[in-house]
């Protein structure tokens, strides 16, 4: 897919080429003056403000957009994606420039980006523990806000960064998320620019599939200017801790990855872990909703089975495990950011892994990954299972289609920032997966558009993310977007 865009880019700016007719880059003058007669703010090319916003988090999927629209009121959305439709220039709001396939750009050159991250807005209602939230707000911030308003909280990601608009309207699954579920769990209702540029509510009882939609697959459906989550009272005392594991051979991991995934089947509701693996360590890690004497008991079976020595156990508040996830960077994150990786992703949701497939899986680590020299890890939260919040809800309570599975897998393979990664890179996380899922059911696992995999084609990136639940996706959004003007390469197709 690479070498098309230089190609549509050149083309774009060129404006000389006989195929120039079909570039979105002929329409920049139009859109420029239709955003401009509306009163829409925008970016002008080449200036810092275009290249901040410009510049995704993944610096290895840099696209240029048609034009950057930075509204700060819902009308200035409601403009923006009026120009684009009526011109036909493909649009997407962005709210943290997280997405790994640098989605908020439209994951292609000449798409008119919505840059939302101006419109930051978090208020607290006390009395209802309802929070209302702008759709250009980044999780740090989020969370600052909440804690300081009135000590709330609802549960999402750790980065401080990522945006809640790409996080929540995808799942948003975090080291809350076992006891408290996922981000779009916590969502009661939303307000929406529609692609035909008319604003609506929506919640269970107003508009319910839109509702529905937003709540895994929202990027394909609309902008979102406004959230409304329900949030809980932070708990006084929570500890944070890390395990390291030597497994110095096959048979080691072997047992050690079936003693981790047993004890996901039935650890305690208020336990949050994750498995994460890296060339040169090995570490269980993880949020515990108790104290640190508890957590240890409830830990110690499993720790003797995996033979892991705890390096860390620290009690702490609300904002000590912002800190502690957020590596240090500050919390209330707002704009401007400018924090970027070099990077290719993929992701995996299984349920335990039977012994032939735990095989595969340790082989392929330590015959295969481990030879690779770059900076990678797989990381496997222990997302499902009977006591976690997460599958408490129907599978089809909202349009995230994997809830019932019990791991959840993100592969992760980066190269210093200022290298490119390299063309022949990709094979190494690709088969890393294909040997864990060769010879299961299509369907005995899926993938998480939130963690995508930006190399897959769109048909089978629709069945991939939003399995059993693409065919209602498809009929929403044939409803609210029949012209797919949210188009993005591996977003929802119109029925
Ligand atoms: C460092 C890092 C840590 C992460 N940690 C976690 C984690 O712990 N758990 C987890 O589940 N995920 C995590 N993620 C993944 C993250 O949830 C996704 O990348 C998410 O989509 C990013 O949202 P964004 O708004 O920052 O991205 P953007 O690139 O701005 O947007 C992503 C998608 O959402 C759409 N979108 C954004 N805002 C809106 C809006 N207001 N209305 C409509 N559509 C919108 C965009 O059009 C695009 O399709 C992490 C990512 C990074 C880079
Ligand atoms: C909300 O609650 C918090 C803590 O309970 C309190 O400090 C704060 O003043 C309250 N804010 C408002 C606006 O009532
Ligand atoms: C949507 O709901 C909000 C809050 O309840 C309200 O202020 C707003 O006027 C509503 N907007 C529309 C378009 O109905
Ligand atoms: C257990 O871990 C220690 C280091 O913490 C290591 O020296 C030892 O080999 C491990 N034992 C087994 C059986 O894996
Ligand atoms: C498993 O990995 C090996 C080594 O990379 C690869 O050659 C093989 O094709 C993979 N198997 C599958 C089913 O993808
Ligand atoms: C593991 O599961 C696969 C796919 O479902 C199946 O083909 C295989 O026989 C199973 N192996 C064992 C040891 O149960
Ligand atoms: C805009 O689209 C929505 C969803 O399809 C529809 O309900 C509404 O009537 C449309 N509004 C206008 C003005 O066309």
């Amino acid at each position: 897919m690479l070498p098309l865009y230089p190609l549509l880019a050149l083309l774009g700016l060129a404006g000389a080429s006989p195929a120039a007719h079909a570039s979105p880059f002929d329409k920049a003058d139009a859109l420029a003056d239709c955003l401009s007669k509306s009163g829409v703010p925008t970016d002008a090319l080449g200036t810092d403000d275009w290249k901040l916003d410009v510049a995704p988090y993944n610096l290895r999927l840099n696209f240029t957009p048609v034009g950057i629209a930075v509204p700060t009121t819902p009308k200035h959305v409601q403009d923006a994606v009026a120009c684009a439709a009526k011109l036909g220039v493909k649009a997407n709001a962005k709210c943290g420039g997280h997405s790994y396939g640098s989605f908020g750009l439209g994951g292609e050159d000449g798409h008119l980006t919505i840059e939302m991250d101006r419109m930051n807005k978090v208020v607290l209602d006390n009395t209802t523990g309802i929070a209302t939230i702008e759709g250009g707000s980044r999780l740090g911030h989020v969370a600052w806000e909440l804690y300081n308003q009135g000590n709330r909280a609802f549960s999402h990601g750790t980065c401080p960064g990522v945006g809640v608009g790409g996080h929540a309207l995808h799942g948003g699954y975090g080291v809350s998320s076992h006891t408290k579920g996922l981000a779009v769990d916590w969502m009661v209702g939303a307000t929406v620019v529609l692609a035909n540029s008319t604003i609506v509510n929506c919640s269970a009882t107003e508009n319910p599939d839109l509702f529905w939609a937003l709540r895994g697959a929202g990027g394909s459906m609309g902008v979102v200017t406004q959230f409304r989550f329900h949030t809980f009272v932070v708990p006084q005392k929570l500890t944070f801790f890390v395990g390291a594991m030597q497994w110095p051979t096959q048979e080691r991991a072997l047992v050690g990855m079936q003693a981790v995934q047993d004890f996901a089947q039935s650890m305690p509701p208020e336990l949050n872990m994750r498995l994460f693996i890296a060339p040169r360590f090995i570490n269980i890690e993880g949020l515990y909703y108790g104290d640190s004497a508890t957590l240890t008991a409830t830990l110690a079976p499993l720790v003797k089975k995996i033979n892991a020595t705890m390096q860390l156990v620290q009690e702490g508040g609300w904002l000590d495990q912002l800190k502690h996830f957020g590596n240090g960077v500050t919390v209330d994150q707002t704009h401007p950011y400018n924090f970027h990786e070099t990077f290719y992703s993929s992701s995996l949701y299984t349920n335990a892994l039977n012994d032939t497939q735990l095989k595969s899986f340790v082989g392929y680590w330590f015959n295969v990954a481990k030879k690779n020299k770059r900076d990678w890890y797989v990381q496997i939260d222990l997302h499902g299972g009977s006591t976690s919040a997460v599958t408490k809800l129907e599978v089809d309570a909202t349009s995230y289609a994997h809830r019932d599975y019990l791991l959840m897998y993100l592969f992760y393979d980066r190269v210093d920032r200022n290298v490119a990664y390299p063309a022949d890179g990709f094979a190494t996380t690709q088969n890393f997966i294909r040997n864990i899922t060769d010879g299961m059911g299509n369907r005995a696992w899926g993938q998480y558009i939130n963690y995508p995999d930006p190399n897959m084609d769109q048909i089978t990136a629709q069945a991939n993310y939003w399995g059993t639940h693409l065919p209602k996706l498809q009929a929403v959004k044939k409803a609210v977007d029949p012209g797919d003007v949210f188009n993005y390469p591996q977003g929802i197709l119109p029925a």
